[in-house]
C-alpha cells in the first residue's frame, strides 16, 4: 500500500471512531486542517517542475477527495443517528388509549322541572324564582300559619342564623312562601294600574326549587324539591284548579288512562284545601293512588298579605313534590339515589 492509500485508511479508521460530531471536526484537521496531512504533502509540492506537480499533485487530489467522502459520509451517519435518538426521545405512544370527553347532561331532577316548567309555560304560566333562606314570615306566618302550629316545630324545620330569638331564619320548608314574595311584587307592578280602577291582571306562576325538612327515608329526603303553582285573579275556582292539573299530570306522564282525586285536606294557607293523588289505569302502578300534591282555594288572609283584597281577588294555589313525579316517571324505587352522586346511576338518564 503506497503512502496515500494508507492516509486515505488511517483517515478512514479515524472518522470511524469519531463518536461525535466534535469528534469528527478534530479528526478533519489532521489531515485537511491548516498543518493537517494533505496539505502538508501540497505543500510539499513547491519544489517539485511543473510536470511533477502536476501528476503528483493529481495523486494527492484523489486521496484528499477520497478522504472528504470519508468524512462525509460520517457526517452524515453522525446527523442521522443524532436525529434517531432526539425522534426516540420524543417518541409518542399513539397506542396508548386517549383521554375520553365524557358528554355532560342534566340530572333526571333538573329534567323534571325542565318538563314542568315547559307544560306550564304552554299553559301561560310565568316560573319565578326565590330564595332557599327564609324569613319566618314568608314561610309561616304570611302564609297564615301560626306560632303554635306544628310545622314550626325543631323536629320538622332546619333553622339558621339570622332573624330575631322569636322569629329566626331558616331552610324553606315549601315553595309556598313564594306565593307572597312574587304576587307582592306582581301587585305593585300593577298598583297604578289598580289606583286607576282597573282590573289587575292575573297572577299565573309556578316556582320550582329545593326545599328542607328533617326527615330521611327511602321516599323522604332531607333536602328535596317542590314546584309551587298560584293562579290569582277574579274568578279562579277550584274547577279552573281541576282543569289544570289534570291536564298537567297527563301531559306530564304522557297518557290520558290517569284519574286525578281530591281527597279534603288542611292547610293553613288554602281554604278549602286539598291534596291531590293520581291513578294510572295501566302499568306497575296501575290501581294505585299515589299523593302528588297539596292544594286549595288561597286562604283569604294569604290574599290579603299578597296585598290583594280577598272580596275581590280569589284563585288557587298548589304545592307539587317533583322528585315524586321523577321516581315516577322512570320508575325509581329510592328517592335517596338522585342525591348521592353516584354517576353509574345518574348516567342512565342521559
Ligand atoms: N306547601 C304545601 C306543602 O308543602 C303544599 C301546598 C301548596 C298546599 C300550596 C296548598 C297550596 O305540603
Amino acid at each position: 500500500m503506497n503512502e496515500l492509500d494508507s492516509l486515505v485508511t488511517s483517515a478512514q479508521a479515524l472518522f470511524a471512531q469519531s463518536a461525535t460530531p466534535a469528534d469528527l471536526e478534530n479528526a478533519k484537521a489532521q489531515f485537511l486542517g491548516k498543518s493537517g496531512r494533505i496539505t502538508e504533502l501540497m505543500k510539499g509540492m513547491a519544489a517539485l517542475s511543473v510536470e511533477e506537480k502536476k501528476s503528483r499533485g493529481a495523486v494527492i487530489n484523489v486521496a484528499k477527495q477520497a478522504i472528504e467522502a470519508a468524512l462525509n459520509a460520517r457526517r452524515q451517519a453522525l446527523a442521522d443517528a443524532e436525529l434517531e435518538t432526539q425522534l426516540k426521545a420524543e417518541a409518542l405512544d399513539v397506542t396508548l388509549p386517549g383521554r375520553m370527553r365524557m358528554t355532560g347532561g342534566l340530572h333526571p331532577v333538573s329534567l323534571t322541572l325542565e318538563r314542568i316548567e315547559a307544560i306550564f309555560g304552554s299553559m301561560g304560566f310565568d316560573v319565578a324564582q326565590g330564595p332557599e333562606i327564609e324569613t319566618d314570615w314568608f314561610n309561616f306566618t304570611a302564609l297564615n300559619t301560626p306560632q303554635d302550629h306544628p310545622a314550626r316545630s325543631m323536629h320538622d324545620t332546619f333553622y339558621v342564623e339570622g332573624g330575631s330569638p322569636e322569629a329566626p331564619n331558616l331552610l324553606r320548608t315549601h315553595t309556598s312562601p313564594m306565593q307572597i314574595r312574587h304576587a307582592v311584587q306582581h301587585v305593585k307592578r300593577y298598583q297604578a294600574l289598580m289606583d286607576a280602577g282597573q282590573v289587575m291582571p292575573e297572577i299565573r306562576v309556578i316556582a320550582p326549587g329545593r326545599t328542607y325538612r328533617v326527615d330521611s327515608d327511602a321516599t323522604h329526603s332531607p333536602m328535596f324539591h317542590q314546584c309551587e303553582g298560584l293562579w290569582v285573579g277574579e274568578n279562579v275556582s277550584f274547577k279552573d284548579l281541576k282543569v289544570v292539573f289534570t291536564d298537567f299530570y297527563r301531559t306530564f306522564f304522557e297518557t290520558d288512562d290517569l284519574v286525578l282525586r281530591f281527597r279534603p285536606s288542611f292547610f293553613p294557607f288554602t281554604e278549602p284545601s286539598a291534596e291531590v293523588d293520581i291513578q294510572f289505569a295501566s302499568g306497575p302502578l296501575a290501581g294505585r293512588w299515589l299523593e302528588v300534591a297539596g292544594s286549595g282555594e288561597v286562604h283569604p288572609n294569604v290574599i290579603r298579605n299578597m296585598g290583594l283584597d280577598p272580596e275581590r281577588y280569589i284563585g288557587f294555589a298548589f304545592g307539587m313534590g317533583t322528585d315524586r313525579l321523577t321516581m315516577l316517571r322512570y320508575g325509581v324505587s329510592d328517592l335517596r339515589l338522585f342525591f348521592d352522586g353516584d354517576i353509574r346511576f345518574l348516567s342512565q338518564f342521559q
